[in-house]
């Protein structure tokens, strides 16, 4: 009875702190491992011609701005997707950005592919040809940016397509008064990565120069 008694206040002890130790990491925060989390994640929806020069539609969020001049973005796909090829065959892609009402959109064009059904077609949405780039706008979507890749890298898994913005087209609807998309308009949402779903983008937390006032006067 007494034996069994240490053993039930050494595990009371020993395994509480076992535990910590797996999960405390740096300024104890809990190590998640080294996992392609970067909240918040961007939706966006990537044009492209397959090389009978059918379009197609497909989400990715392994995404982002790159360079400001000339101006760029990158777009990481796996072989396996259908726009890869497409990509591969044209060197040009569009990225159209969702407002909200197209959330259904954007989550079907990242779970069926253009090898087995014509997205377009699925969804009623319009293709339409670009002039300055091989790859077709999306007409429903309120923004688009024209991308001719300039550079491709092998990472692993994923292949990174780095474009030259050659265009950015807008829904008038969409722009605020410095002619910029206006957040607030252009209503559009992000992914968790954990299965978590969409989100939509928040309130207006300030102007980043009156912000950073708090700690000093900046530029
Ligand atoms: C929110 C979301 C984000 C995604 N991001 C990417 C991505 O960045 N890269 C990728 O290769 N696949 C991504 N996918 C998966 C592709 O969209 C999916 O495999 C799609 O069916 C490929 O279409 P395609 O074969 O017509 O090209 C994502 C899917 C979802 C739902």
């Amino acid at each position: 009875m007494r034996y069994f008694r240490r053993v039930l206040i050494a595990a009371l002890i020993v395994v509480p702190l076992a535990a910590s130790y797996a999960t405390a990491g740096e300024g104890g925060k809990e190590s998640l491992g080294a996992k392609t989390i970067a909240p918040p994640s961007p939706v966006w929806v990537i044009g492209s011609y397959d090389a009978d020069g059918q379009p197609n539609m497909m989400t990715a969020s392994w995404v982002g701005v790159c360079c400001s001049d000339p101006p760029c973005v990158t777009i990481s796909l796996r072989k396996a997707t259908y726009t890869y090829g497409n990509i591969m065959e044209n060197g040009a892609y569009t990225v159209n950005i969702p407002s909200r009402d197209l959330a259904p959109v954007a989550a079907y064009t990242g779970r069926a592919s253009g090898r087995d059904t014509d997205k377009f077609a699925d969804t009623g949405l319009t293709p339409v040809k670009s002039e300055l780039v091989n790859a077709p706008l999306v007409a429903e979507f309120p923004l688009t940016l024209e991308c001719q890749v300039i550079k491709t890298i092998e990472l692993g898994l994923h292949t990174m397509f780095i474009a030259q913005i050659r265009d950015v087209k807008a829904d008038s609807s969409i722009l605020g008064d410095k002619g910029a998309p206006d957040p607030a308009k252009l209503n559009t949402f992000i992914y968790s990565v954990g299965g978590y779903g969409f989100y939509e983008v928040g309130d207006h937390l300030g102007d980043v120069g009156k912000l950073s006032r708090r700690y000093g006067s900046g530029k």
